[in-house]
């Protein structure tokens, strides 16, 4: 099956559109940050590699006093230290890149700051032949992120020309806000200084190349279609499983929990492509449109801590085993208070009212230090109305599963029932899979590759409207609250706890077993 698939991507034609960006200037606030450092400059550096980054443009790093490096020479160098051993490095152009890296120092919150950048920018901008467009990055902590932004436009920063040929983009990254009153304010802050059309809404999720390919499987194939709905599908599952803690980010962690760093995001931007309706074309519009319109879809939790509970499970993980490793429970990690009510997991029962999906239920979970990493989608088939082979099955005719594999296995299997080879009558699951790495023979690009090229190319298809931030977090909110009243009061939806190295807590699993379900297994 591999081979024939194989064979089938080397002779089939292969239809790619890319476009090279015209130029621009890049300019990355938290330069030398995490963020930085293990995405953003790799990811444009790989472009480069593949001659997708601008003839002419510019990175400029602006980082905190403090922050080493110091000036041009000493950052170029940690960029070279950096890059120069990474995956789909090119080392003959790393000199080419990193000439083209400059330094910037400043305070985020000193307005001298940003008088300084215009002059060095618009000096950039000239050197490298830019006609001053520009994208503004913002790796910054959340509460540096409206103070960056009311800068940048009282200094005009952000200033566009009428015909928008100088255009000012600005990424901004997540978390965008911490509930729906929040957001509204955040997204207030930003269109009081830009377009919608100039910010892009960052979710590394809608990049990764699987992501994508779900809206491919299904739209652009014409199987899928028709059994994607409430007469043929049973129930979905998503599962976006960790194995690493919350490393060096404790505190923000301690501050966000799982639901709001994981679904007010991916999980809910994953639910979204699966469950979707065809937009009229793939462009930024439309599709977002649609994307919206399926959030608006999901039933509202319900308000009484008694009824949540059985709609939702939180879970925080103790000390465990994790691939062999001794760690620590969650409320020993740094950062963390010692006392945590935060939870690290989070397990749901969605419904969606409209035509496609009345009553098929979603069951979404998401958690650290579980098992294994582990993201994918799961649709799970309806049971052959009735059998013919009743007498060769006797534990019965496993459902038809659907797994698009987001990742570490990245791809599409579909589990069928077949006749086992041989002169008896034996009957058993198989699996087609589709394996992204030993069919294309590489790996899939880093996500943030594809989105920070989108930018460059003024396209928001992959990026979230603010109109999709406010749906999600109307649902999540809600639920924000009514855990933190049972917390004051009744303790109906308490935390559970799940030993590192797990599956999760047991409690997730009565919740599908309340429906006769299971979890698949990771
Ligand atoms: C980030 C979350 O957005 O996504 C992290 O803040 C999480 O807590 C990460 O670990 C998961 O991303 P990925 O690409 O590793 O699945």
């Amino acid at each position: 099956m591999e081979d024939a698939l194989r064979l089938l991507a080397e002779l089939r034609e292969v239809h790619c559109v890319e476009t090279r960006p015209e130029n621009c200037g890049i300019v990355i606030f938290g330069g030398s940050g995490d963020l930085a450092n293990r995405k953003l400059l790799p990811s444009l550096y790989r472009l480069f590699c593949r001659g997708l980054m601008p003839e002419d443009f510019y990175v400029a790093g602006v980082l905190s006093y403090g922050d080493s490096p110091k000036n041009d020479d000493s950052f170029r160098e940690s960029l070279r230290k950096l890059l120069a051993f990474g995956e789909g490095s090119c080392e003959e152009k790393l000199a080419a890149f990193t000439e083209r890296c400059y330094y910037a120092p400043g305070d985020y919150r000193d307005p001298d700051l940003f008088w300084t950048l215009a002059g060095r920018l618009g000096g950039l901008d000239g050197a490298h032949k830019t006609g001053n467009r520009r994208f503004y990055y913002l790796a910054v902590p959340p509460a540096l992120q409206e103070p960056i932004i009311a800068q940048m436009g009282e200094t005009g920063l952000t200033m566009e020309a009428e015909d928008n040929s100088n255009w000012k983009r600005v990424v901004v990254e997540k978390p965008f806000g911490r509930d729906l009153e929040s957001a509204i304010a955040l997204s207030a802050k930003l269109q009081s200084y830009l377009l919608e059309r100039q910010i892009y809404r960052i979710d590394h999720y809608l990049g990764k190349e699987t992501v994508q390919n779900i809206l491919m499987l299904r739209f652009a194939n014409a199987i899928f279609e028709p059994v994607w709905n409430r007469n043929h599908v049973d129930h979905v599952q998503i599962t976006a499983a960790e194995a690493l803690g919350v490393e060096h980010r404790g505190s923000y962690y301690d501050d966000a929990g799982c639901l709001r760093d994981m679904f007010q995001n991916h999980m809910f931007q994953l639910l979204s492509l699966v469950a979707m309706e065809p937009p009229p074309h793939f462009r930024a519009d439309r599709y977002r449109d649609e994307k919206v319109k399926l959030t608006q879809s999901i039933r509202p939790f319900p308000k009484e801590p008694a009824l949540l509970r059985k709609q939702i499970v939180r879970g925080q993980y103790e000390a465990g085993e994790v691939e062999g490793e001794r760690v620590r429970g969650y409320r020993e990690e740094e950062g963390v208070a010692p006392d945590s009510e935060t939870e690290t997991y989070v397990a749901m029962k969605l419904l969606i009212d409209n035509w496609r999906w009345a009553g098929v239920p979603f069951y979404l979970r998401s958690g650290k230090r579980l098992k294994r990493k582990l993201s994918e989608i799961a649709v799970i088939f309806k049971p052959v109305p009735h059998s013919l082979f009743k007498e060769e099955d006797e534990g019965g005719l496993s459902p038809n599963v659907l797994v698009l594999g987001v990742q570490p296995k990245e791809g599409i299997s579909l589990t069928i029932e077949a006749k086992r080879p041989g002169p008896k009558f034996c009957m058993g699951s198989l699996t087609l899979n589709f394996d992204y790495r030993s069919v294309f023979g590489e790996e899939p690009p880093e996500a943030y590759e594809r989105l920070l090229l989108d930018v460059m190319l003024g396209d928001q298809t992959l990026f979230v409207r603010s109109d999709g931030i406010e749906s999600a977090w109307s649902i999540l909110t809600g639920l924000l609250d009514t855990w933190k009243a049972s917390d004051a009061g009744t303790k109906e939806c308490s935390l559970r706890t799940y030993p590192a190295g797990s599956g999760g807590p047991d409690a997730a699993d009565v919740l599908l077993g309340r429906d006769g379900r299971v979890w698949r297994s990771f």
